[in-house]
């Protein structure tokens, strides 16, 4: 008998993986699924940082442990530029992928996390795998599952004591729900009065729709935020593995700590990838362009999901960035009840046999079994195809459009709605 870590083999397989399998496996099959449980970008990596990384792909030296000083620059002009966060090149530190950077953050950090209910699935994994305590704390659908200033502050009341982090994601994965300025400063005023460290998974943070990007709360709480983003969703490079982290000033002796940490782990990121993050980050015109049409399209899918299913009964929180909305199916409990669908895991599984659509049960995303809601990730497109078309002809981005470009979210969307009017009396 091999001996486990138990943090380590008390984790579960996550429900996500689960069903990621099980649409792998049916369409090995041949069959058709609406695959509405992927969260990668449909979109191609723009041309000149691929250009970038042929170029570079013979640096065979390792490179300094915190990232490529002139990389470092760009960040810091780009935070600058388009997510209006000043700071230093001393205090950005790269990463492979920001998922190693927030790992890698929740070992050195001493303290209990909080998570808002409706936030990124590993996040608690992380906390557990490492041992740190946790508390999740309420969200509601009317204020689309973003954190409240007064939630926060009830539980920082009553545990003023401890070291509390929080953990909070604008654009947001689940529920593409934006913060908005006023409900940033709220909860800084609460994150300073109970001298919060603050974790601002800004990931998605160009990928905002009535915006050029999302706002951070670094802006009103530079204090003691610290900043997390990367190549995977802008730049639709996942598969790269570059994540930037950005230190505030006044927690600057973690500088050494996180340089020791890098050491003694990954050593510094793939040259060649971080010689191609340059080109992604001087963000010239041609990539902005791309970026900019993106989000467009994003945001138009985004809408028609949104719009068809409310239309049939379906609550949905409002897509306002990100590529996810979260649908909710608690109005149609009764009916559910007598189907003996009384929990998302078993919805989710009955969905995917009898309608061919995959969802992710909420319970990944820290809602209880009975509550009936799911993530829905509109990227199931030739993304690729949509982008040359939008690009070419500047063409709307209508129905029309969307049926021609993204007919599985067509499809799928009509499976669910089909569902729904099942459960209508
Ligand atoms: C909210 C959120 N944070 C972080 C990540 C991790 O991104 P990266 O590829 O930089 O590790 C993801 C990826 O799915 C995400 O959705």
């Amino acid at each position: 008998m091999v001996s486990i870590n138990k943090n380590i083999s008390q984790l579960k397989v996550s429900a996500t993986l689960q069903i990621n399998e099980a649409v792998k496996k049916k369409r090995l099959n041949g069959e058709i699924v609406y695959h509405f449980g992927f969260g990668q970008s449909p979109f191609p990596i723009p041309k000149k940082i691929v250009k970038n990384l042929k170029k570079n792909a013979d640096c065979n030296h390792y490179l300094p442990t915190a990232g490529l000083q002139e990389l470092r620059i760009e960040i810091v002009k780009f935070l600058g530029e388009h997510q209006q966060i000043n700071t230093i090149q001393e205090n950005i530190f790269i990463g492979p992928g920001s998922k190693e950077l927030l790992y890698q953050t929740i070992l050195i950090l001493e303290g209990t996390f909080l998570i808002p209910k409706g936030s990124w699935v590993s996040y608690l994994p992380q906390v557990k795998l490492i041992g740190k305590d946790y508390f999740i704390i309420e969200t509601s659908f009317k204020n689309n599952y973003k954190l409240q200033a007064h939630a926060l502050e009830t539980y920082c009341k009553n545990h003023a004591t401890q070291n509390n982090i929080l953990i909070l994601n604008t654009p947001n994965n689940p529920s593409g729900a934006v913060y908005r300025k006023e409900e940033l400063e709220k909860l800084a005023i609460v994150c300073n009065k109970y001298d919060i460290i603050v974790l601002s998974d800004e990931i998605y943070s160009q990928i905002c729709f009535n915006n050029s990007h999302a706002k951070s709360i670094s802006n009103y709480y530079p204090e003691k935020t610290i900043v997390f983003g990367g190549l995977s969703k802008v730049f639709s490079a996942g598969g790269y593995r570059l994540g930037y982290m950005m230190l505030p000033e006044k927690l600057k002796e973690l500088n050494s700590i996180y340089k020791t940490l890098f050491s003694e782990t990954f050593s510094s990121v793939s040259a060649p990838i971080q010689y191609a993050a340059i080109e992604a980050y001087k963000y010239k015109k041609s990539i902005k362009k791309s970026v900019k049409a993106s989000v467009k399209i994003l945001e138009a899918i985004g809408d028609y999901v949104y719009q068809n299913l409310t239309q049939v009964g379906v609550r949905c929180t409002i897509p306002e960035g990100g590529f996810y909305i979260l649908i909710s199916f608690d109005d149609f409990k009764e009916t559910l009840d007598e189907k003996q669908l009384t929990n998302s895991v078993d919805l989710a599984n009955y969905l995917l046999e009898e309608y061919q659509v995959a969802l992710l049960s909420g319970i990944d995303f820290y809602f209880a079994p009975d509550e009936l809601i799911f993530r829905l990730a509109f990227v199931d497109f030739n993304g690729k195809k949509a982008l040359q078309k939008y690009l070419k002809n500047d063409v709307p981005l209508n129905s029309k459009f969307i049926e021609t470009y993204a007919p599985n979210i067509v499809n799928g969307i009509q499976k669910i709605i089909e569902f729904t009017n099942t459960l209508k009396a």
